[in-house]
């Protein structure tokens, strides 16, 4: 299974990409979390992105892109992958469909989790990360257990100010692409405004 989750940011695909993933016995592929990494270990890459997230801009393409390419050509991708938070422009989608072509493989599903905008602000700012396991919390819908509370964290960009930059170019920039995926017949829409399970079995049942 090749497969995209797609969606405004705080839609839930990093929270049902964790729940799928056994499922489907595929590598979990979230372009945020391998962005943050190189940030944390300081490299050239994460120094040049860490501006552009922490304002909640896009990294620019050729950065992202090559990243990606690297990434799915590696051992563990060769019968599928879930990717998160990728593509999110046109040249981005345009760039994976040529290197899925050259390797003679296609995109199984792309499943775009909508929620409304009115409910992203609440579940960004809300949202806490166990760094140790990678877990996602949320405050209010999915609170930490007593024992990690000391060590979850809020990431730099969930704050009000860059959520809102984040949804602006999600519309502006990410929004525009559903109609590629749609155009070629493999576009699978979820209502995410529910409770985790429910999007799951949503999700699942999309896949079928
Ligand atoms: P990234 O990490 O991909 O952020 P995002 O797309 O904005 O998505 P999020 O991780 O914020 O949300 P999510 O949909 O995974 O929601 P989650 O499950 O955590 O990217 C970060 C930055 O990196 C970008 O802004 C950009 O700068 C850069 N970047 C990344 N990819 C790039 C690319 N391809 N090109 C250029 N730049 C790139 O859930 C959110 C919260 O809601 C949690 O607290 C969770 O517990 C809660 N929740 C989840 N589901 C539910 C539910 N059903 N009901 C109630 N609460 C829920």
């Amino acid at each position: 299974m090749r497969m995209i989750l797609v969606g405004p940011p705080g839609a839930g695909k990093g929270t049902q990409a964790a729940r799928l993933v056994d499922t489907y016995q595929i590598p979990h592929i979230s372009t945020g979390d391998m962005l943050r990494a190189a940030v944390n270990e300081g490299t050239e890459l994460g120094k040049c992105a860490d501006g552009y997230m922490q304002r909640g801009e896009l990294v620019p393409d050729s950065l992202v892109i090559a990243m990606v390419i690297e990434r799915i050509g590696k051992a563990d991708c060769a019968s599928g992958f879930m990717l998160d938070g990728f593509p999110r422009t046109r040249p981005q989608a345009e760039a994976l469909d040529q290197a899925l072509q050259d390797a003679n493989v296609a995109l199984d599903a792309v499943v775009l989790i909508s929620v409304p905008d009115e409910f992203i602000v609440k579940r960004i700012t809300g949202r806490r990360c166990d760094p140790d396991t990678g877990e996602i919390y949320h405050l209010e819908f999915r609170p930490p257990p007593d024992d990690i509370q000391d060590r979850v964290i809020q990431r730099k960009d969930d704050t009000e100010e860059a959520c809102l930059a984040r949804l602006a170019k999600y519309h502006s920039e990410t929004a525009p692409i559903i109609p590629f995926y749609r155009d070629q017949g493999i576009l699978r829409e979820v209502d995410g405004n529910a409770a985790p399970t429910d999007v799951t079995a949503r999700i699942t049942t999309a896949l079928q």
